[in-house]
């Protein structure tokens, strides 16, 4: 099994976007038995997959241990992908997480899921916490979604900061553009000095979402947007072979 965290000290950059598409294309076109376990108690990502109206509010009860985290793995509409969902019991994890006596509580429930899945996608909230510290430390990869602006090279640095604090324990970090526009000179300007990176382009598909409550390659599969998605993640498949 393999885990990747999409993060960002940055709120409303897309990770909760690319977290669900990117789910989608690992369990279909990529065959993966995928989890996308949704840890941000804004249950974004959870509303975008649930196939059925959720339960009672228990997350939180589960990630402390009171319950097995497994029997809250829903199943989606789509093959080969099972959601842990958020909920907003969640909004006090941060607390017991910085008084739980030693860290580890997210990499403990990793290690228990691996069994059952190849490939886990962690949805998180945005910004500098305990769950933050947590997740560099337990995950394979991290994923971080950039929109392309003068400051995101401040917001990379200051992150690329946190991570160094870690040492090797950092976990190896894939950096991708957001919300790109080619049209417009600066993001131009951006990408181009970035060639490598890949770049999810601004579109109304990702607006449509919501309204479909499904990824995008599940109601427009030709469209540039999901082809994008579906680069991305080959390319995490790739990061993943070197991490
Ligand atoms: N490529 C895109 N094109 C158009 N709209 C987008 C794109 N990516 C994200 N959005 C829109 O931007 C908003 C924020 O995206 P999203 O919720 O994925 O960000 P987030 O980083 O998860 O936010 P938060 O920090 O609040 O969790 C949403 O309304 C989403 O539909
Ligand atoms: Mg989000």
């Amino acid at each position: 099994m393999k885990s990747i965290a999409v993060f960002s000290l940055k709120g409303g950059v897309g990770k909760t976007t690319a977290a669900v598409n990117l789910a989608h294309a690992a369990a279909t076109s990529g065959g993966r038995r995928t989890l996308l376990w949704d840890l941000d108690s804004q249950a974004a990502a959870t509303l975008l997959l649930r196939a059925a109206p959720g339960a009672r509010a228990k997350a939180r009860a589960a990630l402390a241990g009171d319950q097995p985290i497994d029997s809250l793995i829903e199943p989606t509409a789509h093959p080969n992908l099972s959601l842990l969902p958020a909920d907003r019991s969640l909004r006090r994890l941060e607390g017991d997480l910085a008084r739980a006596d030693r860290g580890g509580t997210i990499r403990r429930h990793l290690k228990a899921l691996a069994p059952r899945f190849d490939r886990i996608l962690i949805d998180s909230p945005p910004g500098r916490s305990t769950l933050a510290t947590e997740l560099f430390r337990a995950v394979d990869l991290l994923l971080v979604p950039s929109i392309p602006a003068p400051l995101s090279a401040a917001a990379e640095a200051a992150l690329a900061d946190e991570l160094g604090r870690l040492g090797k324990a950092a976990p190896p970090v894939l950096l991708f553009w957001n919300m790109a526009d080619r049209r417009r000179l600066l993001h131009r300007t951006l990408l181009d000095a970035r060639p490598e990176r890949i770049a999810i382009p601004s579109a109304a598909a990702v607006e449509a979402m919501t309204a479909r409550r499904a990824p995008i390659a599940a109601f427009a599969a030709r469209s540039p947007v999901a082809r994008s998605f579906a680069s991305l993640w080959s390319a995490v498949e790739m990061a993943l072979l070197r991490s």
